[in-house]
């Protein structure tokens, strides 16, 4: 009874998918879960059938749409709010992400690695100065990609305690109110910040935008402010998951390690497999503005859709052996950014400081284990992005 399959479910172990999900594989490519208001709405596992319909325009991801799914009651407050980039369909999506590509694109992204390299380096000198143990969320997995990205955008890092927590309350906030005044915060703060540069310009990607867009009238303000509140947010948390479960997945499966530690040249093709295996972002959604046939079933106009990115990037006709983590298999045709039209922006960026942060941080501790048992250690529930809530380590 797939029916009956609810969704999203916290995981059992933080690298593989929730147990429960079981019947959802077997009933695949296409099956429904049920959501937390009782709503029932398609859920795709299957590899072929999310690169089709994630390319296809007849599922929009306009969240004001009222037919459009929430898997929470948090989504369900914080729709209110127009969502830049992620929240809506071309037109407006493609005139706001044609703003930001060239700010992202592979060659940006490659001239950046030196100073990812530079704070990875800096962060690491001081955690093995304090330690050991240490805390890895805390002292690395999240500064690196929060440095960054404040870098990037010419958002000051000394603020980074107020936006993480804000930005930790957007997302994993227990209550509408949390969410809601969160939002308002963040908002706030860029606004005055703004504010501020358009007096005094910094040498940032907010600044660019101030001086190219804001002031010809190419931007509203509010969404300038939005759209920077969505790279700042999607700028650290994500990655922040990717370097702490990692970390814990790759100490979790010694053998992988020591296959990656004798060689090298295999960090772009683990990073791609601890991607697809890991798959933090789970759970894309889509409402559908016309029926649409596809694997036998049809989905309706108003059908919610979810994308279960952790069954996805496990379906075995697409991978061999897809539960097994395997550093030198070619993964790169995942989906754990997406794909199509909202397919991550920050991919390439991403993908530079995971590489940078994991080989440094097991290049520069190599007898680096847990500090306590792998069952002791928290991780996050399964309606937020997926990571560990802390990670102690000793060498
Ligand atoms: C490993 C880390 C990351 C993962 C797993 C990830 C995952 C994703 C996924 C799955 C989507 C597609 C959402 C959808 O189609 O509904 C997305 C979109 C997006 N991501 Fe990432 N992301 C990561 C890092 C980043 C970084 C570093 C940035 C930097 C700013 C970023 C910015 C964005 C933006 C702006 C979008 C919306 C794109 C659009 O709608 O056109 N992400 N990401």
């Amino acid at each position: 009874m797939t029916e009956t399959v609810s969704f999203p479910q916290d995981r059992t172990c933080p690298y593989h998918p929730p147990a429960n999900y079981r019947p959802l594989r077997e009933a695949g490519p296409l099956t429904h879960v049920t959501f937390y208001d009782g709503r029932k709405v398609w859920a795709v596992t299957g590899h072929t059938e999310a690169r089709a319909l994630l390319t296809d325009p007849r599922l929009s991801s306009d969240r004001q749409n009222p037919s459009f799914p929430a898997p929470g009651e948090r989504f369900n407050a914080a729709r209110r709010f127009r969502a830049p980039l992620v929240g809506t369909d071309d037109p407006e999506h493609n005139s706001q992400r044609r703003m930001l590509i060239p700010s992202f694109s592979l060659k940006r992204t490659a001239a950046l690695r030196p100073r990812i390299q530079q704070t990875v380096d800096e962060l690491l000198d001081r955690m093995l100065a304090q330690g050991p143990p240490a805390e890895l969320v805390s002292a690395f997995a999240l500064p690196v990609p929060s440095m960054v990205i404040c870098s990037l955008l010419g958002v000051p890092y000394g603020d980074h305690e107020f936006f993480e927590e804000q930005s930790r309350r957007l997302l994993r906030g227990r209550t509408a109110e949390e969410v809601h005044r969160a939002r308002t915060e963040l908002e706030g703060y860029l606004s005055d910040l703004i504010a501020r540069k358009e007096q005094d310009p910094g040498d940032g990607l907010l600044d660019e935008l101030i001086e190219e867009r804001l002031r010809a009238g190419a931007v509203e303000r509010d969404e300038l402010v939005r759209l920077t509140m969505v790279l700042l947010v999607a700028g650290h948390e994500t990655t922040a998951n990717m370097i702490s479960l990692g970390t814990f997945t790759l100490l979790q499966h010694p053998e992988q390690l020591a296959k990656l530690r004798a060689d090298e040249s295999l960090m772009p093709s683990a990073v791609e497999e601890l991607l697809r295996f890991l798959s933090i972002a789970d759970g894309m959604l889509r409402v559908a503005t016309e029926d649409i046939q596809i694997a036998g079933r049809t989905i309706r106009t108003g059908d919610g859709v979810v994308f279960s990115t952790s069954l996805i990037n496990r379906d075995g006709t697409a991978y061999p052996s897809p539960d097994e983590l395997d550093v030198g298999r070619s993964a790169r045709h995942h989906i754990a950014f997406g794909f199509g039209v909202h397919q991550c922006l920050g991919q390439n960026l991403a993908r530079a400081e995971m590489e940078i942060a994991l080989r440094s941080l097991f290049t520069r501790i190599p007898d680096l284990r847990l500090a306590v048992p792998a069952a002791d250690i928290p991780f996050k529930p399964g309606d937020t992005l997926q990571g560990m809530l802390e990670l102690p380590l000793a060498w």
